[in-house]
């Protein structure tokens, strides 16, 4: 078989590869796939040799950690960690020691005593717009993870932020599809350059925390693959994970792990996934989730029971449909293992880990995700300041992080500020964490003359005091966010709006910091003279901060989700489950509270910047918008076929870079937004640079009877400085075409 036909079977979606060949990552996603088709006909030869017993030793594990309860032996080779799945030393296949996550090595709440290194949150990440940076840390994250020895990185979570409120908005990427597909699939390219094998996860329509365990999604399948869907498959053709992690939801009445659709029919079936689904914890309702497309059975001691070993080896022994099953799961745990190098590159643990060189990663990350969303020429700052007070958000010890299975402990450990009273699992016993990276000291190192002074903002009379006093008063106001936790509203908590209010009164010179998950409601916006979202930005989120608020760093991100005026703005303007019956500790429905529904189909595929375009509102801060400490101006739209071109340039006095973005808006003059490409330029001052983005067809079409059908007629698109502030449109006529995903 020729080189160029393989790459067809690898990527079932030709004209999708076609369209995505103008991005340069794309030579390496396509060496990848063939890499999976190479490892998967040697998997079928290791298949053949496996005895009855061997053939269900992967495709289950534990979950190596003394949780308290009756926890499983815990093999001698396992590292504390997410998972272990023993390996066969017969057939030369090793172990799977597998770890969380997307923002770096997790400390599993302590229980390894050792530290990693804490890229910013997904949100945060995915603010630079940049692949290159996520590519950069997931190979920084990744290394880390094989120097512990882990040789399964349980990172890549892409569900699409249909809902702000959701309690892991922070570890997620985007609210569109193209963006969080493409940014996931660069993270995990890093990650697996390590030769470890990394997840994408939680597979799918997984968008609250709320009843996660059994809230069931309904949606119509066209909504589903021209959206969340979308950002799954996009991920998986430019990353190609070893493994897929299905989610603790239902869809359509059926659990994520055991769902025939989403496992069989799309993931394996249509899009021709040739790797393994892995469940997530304690997300397996039996033994027939086999059946309907899950591999392996994760952390088997927290699902109701053991599925995937005894009995499975008996119900493949007398029935054919579980044996045929069987060889399968084990050839695509065999698929990702060889496909990544796991048995040619074995993991040590102990390996070196230069902390400073993957702080500087975790710093540029920052860097380029922190998103100005204020500026009344407050900023940047000037050096020479003499005065600056500094207050709330703890900004005096570090920066705040996101909490659950993601939590990474940095080096010298995390603040851990307060216990916090919560329903559920993860709530119940963990702390918000702050990484050891003070915006106060990087503040005060930058602005060597000042006088820099810190209140906590407790006390309302005395911030203002102390702002009154100052040149400039910086308030850090924080929002925590937690896996298994959704935030009840989108207000800031602890009466830091009032803070806010009553220190922008008493110094023109306010600005705000905003550590947060997601978007917040800013009552106090017209007060303040400055907002900078810095969202949970990591190792080195204090110099990271300090660098943008002095100007050593001009602002370049751009919010990868919007920020809506209020919770009324919103698809559902109340969290569906938020006055259900709370679920028991292990997250399970109590009696009476299992008939949780979550009706996609209100938004369907418009989520996001689609949905309030849909209904004619403006929002408090757009998707795409970020400011500059320059100007730009992207001009000369041309487009041909499936590409558009244009030239941005650098209008103002600084360096910086623009994030160009091209979006579809209406489609034989009917209303339609969808983000088609873009690009993040540097520039210096006055230079001008000529850019090209090519179009996904399957961003522009729609999903009918089975297939991808773009309508044939006029097309009409515009550069956008963010999805609300658009130029005058440029339209092309576009043949009609059908095609199967
Ligand atoms: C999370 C997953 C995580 C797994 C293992 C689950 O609670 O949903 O994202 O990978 O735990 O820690």
């Amino acid at each position: 078989m020729s080189f160029s036909s393989r790459l067809l079977l690898a990527a079932p979606s030709a004209l999708a590869l076609m369209a995505s060949a103008a991005h340069a990552q794309n030579a390496p996603a396509q060496a990848a796939a063939v890499d999976m088709i190479q490892a998967d006909a040697r998997a079928a030869q290791t298949v053949a040799q496996m005895t009855a017993d061997e053939k269900v030793v992967l495709t289950h594990g534990i979950m190596p950690l003394p949780l308290g309860g009756p926890t499983p032996p815990i093999p001698a080779d396992a590292v504390a960690g997410a998972g272990y799945i023993p390996g066969i030393a017969r057939l030369g296949i090793p172990a799977l020691k597998e770890t969380d996550a997307s923002l770096g090595v997790s400390y599993v709440m302590g229980i390894r005593k050792d530290f990693a290194t804490a890229l910013p949150s997904g949100v945060a990440q995915a603010a630079s717009w940049n692949p290159d940076v996520m590519y950069r840390g997931g190979a920084m994250i990744g290394s880390e993870a094989r120097a512990k020895g882990f040789n399964v990185l349980l990172a890549g979570g892409v569900n699409l932020m249909r809902d702000p409120r959701n309690g892991r908005t922070f570890e997620y990427l985007a609210e569109d599809p193209f963006l969080s597909g493409m940014l996931v699939g660069a993270a995990i390219r890093g990650i697996q350059s390590n030769n470890i094998i990394s997840t994408i996860k939680h597979f799918a329509l997984n968008g609250q925390e709320t009843g996660r365990k059994y809230v069931d999604v309904k949606i119509t399948e066209g909504a589903a693959r021209e959206s969340d869907l979308l950002a799954f498959k996009i991920g998986i053709e430019q990353g190609q994970p070893g493994s897929v992690m299905c989610a603790y939801n239902r869809v359509w009445g059926e659990q994520a792990c055991a769902n025939d659709w989403l496992l069989n029919r799309v993931l394996k079936q249509s899009w021709g996934y040739k790797g393994f689904v892995m469940s997530d914890w304690g997300a397996v309702p039996n033994l027939e989730a086999a059946l309907k497309g899950l591999d392996q059975q994760s952390g088997e001691q927290l699902d109701p029971g053991i599925f995937f070993a005894d009995k499975l080896k008996e119900k493949a022994a007398t029935d054919s449909a579980y044996k045929t099953r069987l060889d399968d799961m084990n050839r695509r745990i065999l698929t990702a293992i060889y496909a990544s190098g796991l048995d040619k590159h074995p993991v040590v643990p102990g390996g070196k880990i230069d902390f400073e060189a993957n702080a500087k990663v975790a710093e540029e990350t920052a860097k380029q995700g922190i998103v100005l969303l204020k500026n009344s020429g407050v900023l940047p700052l000037a050096k020479s300041a003499k005065s600056i007070a500094i207050i709330g958000g703890f900004a005096d010890g570090g920066v705040l992080s996101g909490a659950g299975s993601s939590q990474v402990q940095g080096e010298g450990g995390a603040a851990a500020v307060k216990p916090v009273a919560g329903k559920g699992v993860w709530a119940s016993f963990i702390a918000q964490q702050f990484h050891r990276s003070s915006p106060m000291d990087a503040i005060q190192a930058l602005a060597k003359d000042a006088k820099v002074t810190f209140r906590d903002g407790r006390y309302i009379a005395d911030a203002v005091e102390k702002a009154k006093q100052s040149e400039v008063a910086i308030v850090f106001a924080t929002q925590w966010q937690t896996e298994g936790l959704d935030v009840p509203d989108l207000s800031l908590p602890d009466g830091q709006d009032e803070l806010i209010a009553a220190v922008a009164a008493a110094n023109p010179n306010t600005i705000v910091v905003l550590e947060t998950g997601g978007p917040v409601k800013m009552p106090w916006l017209n007060k303040v003279a400055g907002v900078v979202e810095a969202w949970y930005p990591g190792a080195r989120g204090g110099p990271a901060i300090a660098s943008v608020l002095f100007g050593d760093t001009n602002p370049s991100g751009r919010l990868p989700l919007s920020f809506p005026k209020d919770e009324s703005q919103l698809p559902r303007p109340k969290l569906d489950g938020s006055d259900w019956v709370e679920p028991d500790f292990a997250g399970n429905p109590t009696s009476g509270s299992d008939k949780l529904v979550s009706d996609y189909d209100i938004e369907g595929s418009d989520v996001g910047y689609r949905w309030f375009a849909r209904k004619g509102q403006k929002t408090l801060f757009p998707f795409g918008y970020g400011l500059s400490y320059t100007s730009f101006e992207s001009t000369g739209l041309k487009v041909k076929g499936f590409s558009a071109s244009f030239t941005v340039k650098n209008t103002g006095q600084r360096a910086g870079a623009d994030v160009a973005q091209v979006y579809l808006v209406s489609r034989n003059g009917e209303a339609k937004q969808r983000l088609v490409g873009f690009s993040r330029v540097p520039l210096e001052p006055g230079a001008s640079k000529p850019v090209t983005v090519t179009f996904d067809p399957r961003v522009l079409a729609d999903w009918k009877d089975g297939g991808w059908s773009l309508p044939g007629g006029e097309y009409a698109f515009a550069l956008g400085k963010d999805a609300e502030n658009l130029s005058a449109p440029v339209k092309v006529k576009l043949a009609a075409k059908k095609w199967k995903d």
